[in-house]
């Protein structure tokens, strides 16, 4: 209910704002409101997972406070319908917020740094998170029964209320002060801290005094101090990811083998060098597999085909393209290369798939240990380098490979088990090109 709050209330923001916003292109993720950018840094030009986007943040807010000096006009109402096919759906927002559920776990994230932009100390352009941003994951985590981190949330949303100056814009957020009360009332009533929840119930009243929710929650949180009830715990999640992707990896040396490729007639005029990374499972990496030039065609002729897949949507945080051989002339030179490389015969494969990432993005089509699919082998062709994040993990082999830009990691899959793990991007704007061979 509260999550379904989240959603209208961001949504409706912006059906009240109408702010006309510079879409480049329609298969990019919309960014709306000031409120929702930090959570829905998904636009690809621009992300930048959880930086803040300084640029494009001044951009929208001077559009923004431009429509408030005037009344909303039949032009801005216009403007505004029309672009609401670019605006972020409630698909949007519940994967931006299980992405940020996703990073903040798997990775031991504290709220504070968070807020603050701590992944790149260095960087002195990151804009703080604003008390929405705060709010909305204090409310995500209320919903999950994360009464923990929903308190650590709600608390940093109470340090930076008074950021918020303009009653203007407070306005059109449709929160107010009083919901903040009551949201940190619930959170502190879960973690058992009965004197914090009378605190805040206590000023909400003293500003609403006729609240009737809180009148009906203070003699039941008064029964509670002198009564305490056994608390629940939240339910772990992303603990098996968690495990993989916090571990440290040490690359075992004797085993590498590094070689030129030059099988195919092709292959001789533009030999490939390979490191041999296990036997077995066979797992190597081509480097140098794909130029600039190629990687270029390959996002754009993909982008107008990306769409979420409804069996990956929500973990993976990806927007997926299928390109055919047809398509393209590059696509059939990687299909063709990828072919002489593994020796793989060309029946039986699927088509090249083009991934572009959002805010903890990871393709891992199968969770479980057991999949149900069995494919002998992926063909993973890296076309960026994350800024922090990403790597393949392979834990029965001990192996973690960062995504190097141009060059191919190929890998057996065994029967009956996953042997590969993707981590969540934690920074860049990634892209990676993949076909599974059978
Ligand atoms: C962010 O907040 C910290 C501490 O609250 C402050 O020192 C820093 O200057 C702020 N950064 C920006 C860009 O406002
Ligand atoms: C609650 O959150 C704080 C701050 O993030 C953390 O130090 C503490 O371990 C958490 N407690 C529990 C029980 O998870
Ligand atoms: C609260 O309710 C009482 C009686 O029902 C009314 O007289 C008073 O004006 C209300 N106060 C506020 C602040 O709405
Ligand atoms: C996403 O991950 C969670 C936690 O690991 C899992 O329970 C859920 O089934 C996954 N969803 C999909 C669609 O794979
Ligand atoms: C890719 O698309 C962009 C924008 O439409 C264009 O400027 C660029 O030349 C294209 N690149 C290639 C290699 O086709
Ligand atoms: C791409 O093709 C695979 C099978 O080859 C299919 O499962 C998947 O849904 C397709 N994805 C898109 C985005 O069309």
């Amino acid at each position: 209910m509260l999550f379904l709050f989240v959603v209208v209330t961001a949504c409706f923001g912006f059906l009240v704002k109408g702010e006309p916003l510079s879409a480049t292109e329609s298969y990019d993720f919309a960014i709306s409101s000031e409120s929702q950018l930090s959570l829905l840094k998904l636009k690809e030009t621009h992300v930048n997972n959880l930086q803040s986007y300084k640029k494009v943040l001044k951009k929208h807010l001077q559009k923004i406070r431009r429509l408030l000096k005037k009344d909303l006009g039949l032009e801005q109402i216009a403007v505004s319908q029309k672009l609401l096919t670019q605006q972020p759906t409630s698909v949007d927002f519940e994967e931006s917020m299980g992405a940020m559920h996703r990073l903040q776990t798997v990775y031991n994230l504290d709220s504070y740094a968070m807020t603050e932009g701590f992944i790149d100390a260095k960087d002195r352009n990151i804009k703080n998170w604003s008390a929405d941003e705060c709010l909305m994951l204090g409310l995500m985590y209320l919903f999950l029964k994360d009464y923990n981190q929903s308190e650590n949330w709600l608390e940093l949303a109470l340090y930076h209320y008074d950021d918020n100056l303009s009653p203007e814009v407070l306005k059109i957020k449709l929160w107010n002060y009083p919901n903040l009360l009551e949201s940190l009332v619930e959170a502190n009533k879960g973690l058992g801290r009965y004197l914090e929840a009378k605190k805040y119930a206590n000023e909400l009243l003293s500003i609403n005094p006729n609240h009737t929710y809180m009148l009906t929650q203070l003699p039941k949180l008064k029964h509670l101090q002198s009564n305490p009830i056994k608390l629940t715990k939240p339910k772990k999640v992303f603990q098996l990811q968690k495990e993989i992707c916090s571990k440290r990896y040490r690359r075992k040396s004797g085993v590498l083998v590094c070689r030129y490729v030059d099988w195919t007639q092709f292959l001789k005029l533009a030999p490939l060098k390979m490191e041999e990374l296990s036997m077995k499972p066979h797992i190597s990496i081509f480097y140098g597999f794909l130029g600039q030039k190629d990687i270029e065609v390959l996002k754009n002729a993909s982008r107008p085909k990306l769409q979420r897949v409804k069996h990956l949507s929500g973990n993976c945080s990806c927007k997926i393209g299928n390109l055919s051989s047809s398509s393209h002339d590059v696509v059939r030179k990687v299909n063709e290369l990828i072919l002489d490389i593994t020796g793989f015969p060309s029946k039986g494969n699927q088509m090249l798939e083009v991934i572009n990432y959002g805010i903890a993005g990871n393709y891992n089509p199968e969770d479980t240990a057991k999949p149900k699919i069995h494919n002998k082998a992926n063909a993973f062709i890296f076309l960026e380098n994350a800024g922090k994040g990403g790597e393949i993990v392979f834990p029965s082999r001990h192996l973690k490979v960062r995504p190097r830009k141009g060059s191919m990691l190929f890998w057996e899959n065994l029967k009956n088990s996953v042997i590969y793990h993707q981590c969540p991007i934690l920074k860049g704007n990634m892209w990676v090109a993949n076909k599974v061979l059978n």
